[in-house]
């Protein structure tokens, strides 16, 4: 039977940390997966997060199952941080899953019961995993353009142009912020020009927000998936805590289906428990009661909140430092982008062997579309990617 199984393409991003942990060189740098470490190279466990695990390892008296669903007190603490009043409570069905991953998953399987026809738009580029999960399904997929590589920004009137090919039934998928792989983001005006694409096409919005908090604010992160949400039909929101609340092990995400149709609720309901039943049951309840407890208790939100903040500085400071470093090296603007992506991620715009040099000549490990993680980075090893950068000849 097993002899019978085909072999998969390693994803792009986890093969570069099997990469790294065998390069012996003590300069080594890690660029790869997107993973929040600090100076010091660490990936800390946030202080609200111990704490509540303090205070649940203390008053939790059972394990037994809590609902297909997760705790409601999850949905609704969840709701509150990613829509705020965008919508009423009563026009949202939620759904703990996995990690934002297991959200991206519910909602394309249930985009396929409702419509098996649906062709689902990404941007080009995209998470790799989102297309590798489409395939998996096998969903049609549509690529609209996204990033501009001569600016680094986004291509705004391409981006449009091949959105207008959507039709009712079909899916645009969107990055609710910090857009992953290329840091370039929308303008809340170009958000709306996209809404009224939506609204003139018929498509609905699927909306991936996995770093809410690591671009511009908590709210301001969560702005356009709000402005969504109030504006359209129908939509879907897949939402991460992997990185906000930094318990990616936990796998801690929700699936959130929004109608103005309030009377549609139960269905989606319905819909979002059976699938988690079907793909695992029940959703994991550790790392989703952590982030109910936080949000939930003004102190523990509050030392959240200000600890995720200093997260979201000191990257921009980093972004700031390579793009200055940047340009004291290279004479010019050309690096300027850095500083204006938000979130996580930069992608630099060069071709694969230049990212494969950075690895062989200076041991700088980068996702081969060159997408760089910025909090892999600190004051120390700025000016030693920047010196690379240009020693490559990018
Ligand atoms: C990333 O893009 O690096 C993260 O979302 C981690 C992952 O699972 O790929």
């Amino acid at each position: 039977m097993f002899s019978t199984l085909k072999t998969h393409p390693a994803d792009k991003i986890l093969a570069l940390i099997q990469l790294y942990k065998d390069d012996p060189r003590p300069t080594k740098i890690d660029l790869g997966v997107g993973v929040y470490k600090n100076a010091e190279g660490i990936t800390p466990v946030m202080r609200a997060v111990k704490a509540a695990e303090k205070q649940l390892w203390e008053q939790e008296t059972t394990k037994s199952y809590v609902a297909l669903a997760g705790d409601p007190a999850f949905s609704d603490a969840m709701f509150d941080l990613v829509l705020g009043n965008a919508v009423a409570r009563d026009q949202v069905a939620a759904a703990a899953t996995p990690g934002g991953t297991g959200a991206v998953r519910q909602a394309f399987e249930m985009i396929r019961m409702a419509n098996p026809e649906a062709r689902i738009f990404v941007s080009n580029p995209t998470w790799p995993n989102h297309l590798s999960i489409l395939k998996h399904l096998e969903m049609p997929v549509v690529e609209y353009r996204y990033f501009d590589s001569e600016s680094r920004g986004v291509d705004f009137e391409g981006m449009l142009a091949d959105l207008g090919q959507m039709k009712a039934g079909d899916v645009v998928l969107l990055h609710g912020c910090c857009h992953n792989p290329t840091g370039a983001n929308l303008n809340l005006t170009q958000w709306q020009q996209v809404i009224d694409m939506l609204l003139k096409t018929g498509a609905m919005p699927m909306i991936d927000i996995a770093y809410q908090g690591f671009g511009d604010g908590l709210e301001e992160d969560a702005a356009a998936t709000r402005l969504v949400a109030s504006s359209v039909p129908e939509c879907l929101i897949a939402a991460s805590c992997s990185k906000n609340f930094g318990v990616y092990r936990e796998r801690t995400g929700i699936l959130m289906a929004v109608a103005q149709d309030k009377s549609l609720r139960g269905l989606t309901q319905g819909s979002l428990n059976y699938l988690n039943r079907q793909n695992f049951s029940f959703p994991p309840d550790h790392g989703a009661r952590l982030v109910t407890m936080i949000l939930n208790d003004a102190d523990l939100r509050a030392d959240w909140a200000a600890e995720l903040e200093d997260v979201r500085l000191s990257m921009l400071g980093l972004r700031q430092q390579l793009a200055d470093e940047l340009q004291r090296l290279s004479g010019s603007d050309r690096f300027g982008f850095i500083a204006q992506h938000r979130g996580m991620f930069s992608r630099l715009g060069t071709t694969p062997e230049m990212v494969e040099r950075l690895r062989a000549e200076h041991a700088i490990y980068m996702v081969g579309d060159s997408r760089l993680n910025i909090a892999g980075l600190n004051a120390t090893t700025v000016p030693i990617l920047a010196k690379a950068i240009i020693d490559t000849g990018i």
